[in-house]
């Protein structure tokens, strides 16, 4: 194990990890309604600093209160939010680990808007509303994108002046550059709409503005859908980029200042490859009336997810997409339970042919997103060039240790994620954390536990634990 390329460090232009698994990004609401951030938050950060990860990527970071995905997620849309984030950096650097802040802006795709967006439509490249949720929205005018260029550079230098370790944009998975960038979604007719050079305009903007605000010195990463596959779950909306296209917006952002890739799929919520896995309609129709007035397609969806009669409709265009993907890139070793091995086959590293196609065209590191959490697979994917480096979400939600359970010679945890997807149908309501009962042998009091187990109150609190008399 001593020459385990999953523990030899990453090298970024500005930046060292100290292994090749980083945390991708995920959250519950953690957090204040206004977008200030709470303990729990820290305490949830802390788990998997603690288990072993190189790097945590925060989850989606509002630059604007306009573009976040729901109420509760911490912001970095002022200056007061930095101490917040200064004290999560500091406790996960406890750890050797390093944080990266997701800077992020949700356009058009936010599944809670909050009452401060109630009276107002999003802002995105387009005006045609989002198709799955039927999500309002209009076109960004020329100021409004150079004002939002500026958000995410100030929000770059919040992330730096709090000490954190570098920046993430959330430039994937349907959000505001997504809509930019993705043929399928961007409709414009100027400048930042038409061509692939045009549709890449803001996301290029705003590395450059970044670069400006920072310096070359911050480390500055981006997430891509490789393949839009915008039409995953409504077959007649355009496919949206291809790969081809993703390859040569990454050729640009590089040049542009970008120093690595995060390789993800995907553009629009829910998208049944990212996360991959199953769809379960028992949680879903108990946390989508959280949705309900977000959008205007969100009573057919509730109906759709809601009579059993109808469920297969719903299966069918989740499950459509999935068999369009090519093969798996190679298949992990062997493992003795035959559910596990079919469940790590259909969902582990099914973006790495993606990955490797970008890999092959730049200089800067590539990590790949999608269902990693088998030591010997990972390996693999490392050693044979796909990536330099994993980024795991779920399996970790699952085993916060998993980078210390590899690390010890295990290829696969006791009891790993079954891609059950409950964890991605609670968050929208739920605290944030592994649902799938069977992980805890059926005992739902031990699943609770686990879930509510962040929020334990600051150390201070914790000292204090003598309970004060009522005199009356
Ligand atoms: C509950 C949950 C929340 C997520 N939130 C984010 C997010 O805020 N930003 C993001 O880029 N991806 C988000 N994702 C996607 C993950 O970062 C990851 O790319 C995806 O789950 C596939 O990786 P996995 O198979 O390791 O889970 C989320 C996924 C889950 C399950
Ligand atoms: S609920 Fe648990 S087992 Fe299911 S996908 Fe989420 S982390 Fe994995």
């Amino acid at each position: 194990m001593e020459n385990d390329i999953i523990f030899k460090p990453l090298q970024f232009r500005n930046l060292t990890v100290k292994n090749r698994i980083f945390r991708s990004s995920i959250s519950g609401r953690w957090d204040n309604y206004d977008g200030s951030g709470t303990q729990a938050r820290i305490n949830w950060e802390e788990k998997f600093a603690r288990g072993g990860v190189g790097a945590i990527i925060t989850s989606f970071v509002p630059v604007a209160i306009r573009g976040r995905i729901m109420p509760n997620y911490a912001t970095i849309h002022c200056d007061e939010r930095i101490p917040f984030w200064r004290k999560v950096g500091e406790k996960v650097h406890e750890y050797d680990c390093k944080l990266i802040l997701q800077l992020s802006h949700s356009g058009r795709q936010q599944d809670i808007g909050g009452v401060e967006n109630d009276g107002l439509k999003a802002l995105s490249s387009t005006s045609k509303t989002e198709s799955f949720h039927g999500l309002l929205c209009q076109a960004m005018t020329l100021t409004e994108i150079k004002e939002t260029i500026q958000m995410f550079a100030d929000g770059a230098r919040r992330a730096r002046l709090a000490g954190l370790d570098g920046i993430e944009l959330h430039s994937g998975n349907g959000y505001l550059f997504n809509q930019f960038l993705s043929s399928g979604i961007n409709d414009r007719t100027d400048e930042y709409g038409g061509s692939l050079e045009n549709r890449a305009r803001f996301l290029l903007d705003v590395i450059r503005a970044i670069r400006k605000e920072v310096g070359e010195d911050f480390h500055l990463q981006f997430k891509i859908s490789a393949i839009d596959y915008n039409d995953a779950v409504i077959p007649w909306e355009k496919p949206g980029n291809t790969l081809e296209e993703s390859v040569q917006i990454c050729k640009w952002a590089e040049e542009a200042g970008a120093d690595a890739v995060h390789v993800s799929v995907g553009s629009l919520f829910p998208h049944p490859l990212n996360p991959i896995g199953d769809f379960n309609f028992e949680v879903i129709t108990k946390t989508y009336d959280t949705m309900l007035s977000s959008g205007n397609q969100t009573i057919r969806n509730y109906i759709l997810f809601r009579y059993k009669l109808l469920n297969p409709i719903f299966k069918f265009l989740w499950n459509r997409v999935k068999k369009q993907l090519p093969p798996p890139a190679f298949n992990g070793n062997y493992v003795s339970d035959d559910e596990m091995r079919k469940l790590l086959i259909e969902n582990q590293g099914r973006n790495l042919l993606s990955s490797r196609a970008i890999k092959q065209a730049v200089n800067i590191p590539v990590l790949c997103t999608g269902g990693f959490q088998q030591g010997s697979f990972i390996r693999q994917a490392i050693d044979d060039g796909y990536c330099d480096g994993v980024t795991i979400a779920r399996q970790l939600i699952a085993n916060n240790d998993l980078p210390k359970q590899l690390q010890q010679g295990k290829d696969l945890p006791d009891r790993p994620c079954t891609y059950c997807n409950k964890c991605l149908l609670n968050v929208i309501e739920n605290p944030l954390g592994c649902y799938e009962l069977s992980r805890f042998d059926n005992d739902y009091e031990a699943m609770m536990a686990e879930v509510m187990s962040v929020f334990h109150g600051d150390e201070s609190a914790k000292h204090n634990t003598e309970v004060p008399v009522l005199h009356v």
